[in-house]
């Protein structure tokens, strides 16, 4: 696969536990010509997320773990990850914490993507704690990962506005539809050529 600058896409593997729309936007940015990555392979630890389904419509290549042995199965996913020449993870709504292990195997080299303005608003019901605390804006964040949750160099964020009627369900919606343009857009700041 070769970007509009002619030189070889980034081999991406996505991360995902539920519905899959960041995964979604992310396949349909990785088509266009300017993307410098494509994404091979998709990852779930639960072979009922709702996202795996684009893994077919799309064509794209996925691989089920149930993490009950958190070791043995990042043994397993490293070297998947491996054989399918993989040099970038997506986390999009994976709900599994890595080890520091297998964040050290690809150092700088996975990203995240977090439903609040970090560092505030960590782990989750984001939304909810959001509103409890009559914040006037949220937003989303796309961040490296590092070993500490949601705690990695920030790359990129976007505000959001809260609304006295939002509830964590009206604004869970207004950020995501954000956070399908946020990632791409952070993609292309790391890795354009
Ligand atoms: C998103 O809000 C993402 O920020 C969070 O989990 C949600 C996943 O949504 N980490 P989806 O599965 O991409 O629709």
């Amino acid at each position: 696969m070769v970007s509009s600058t002619g030189s070889k896409k980034i081999r991406a593997a996505v991360f995902i536990s539920g519905n899959g729309s960041n995964f979604k936007s992310l396949i349909k940015f990785s088509n266009l010509k300017k993307s410098p990555i494509v994404i091979s392979l998709v990852i779930s630890n639960n072979l009922n997320s709702k996202g795996l389904k684009y893994a077919k419509i799309f064509k794209i290549k996925k691989k089920v773990f149930d993490f009950k042995k958190k070791k043995l199965t990042e043994k397993k996913i490293l070297f998947e990850l491996k054989r399918n020449k993989i040099s970038i993870i997506l986390l999009a709504g994976f709900m599994r914490i890595l080890s520091k292990n297998f964040i050290d195997n690809f150092d700088g080299k996975i990203l995240n993507i977090h439903p609040s303005l970090l560092p505030k608003y960590k782990g989750l019901n984001t939304h909810k704690r959001a509103i409890r605390n009559r914040e006037k804006f949220s937003g989303c964040t796309v961040h490296f990962v590092n070993a500490k949750l949601d705690s990695g160099k920030i790359i990129l964020q976007k505000r959001v506005i809260i609304n006295k009627k939002d509830t964590p369900n009206t604004l869970a919606k207004k950020i995501l539809i954000q956070e399908h343009k946020l990632y791409p857009r952070a993609i292309m700041k790391i890795f354009n050529p």
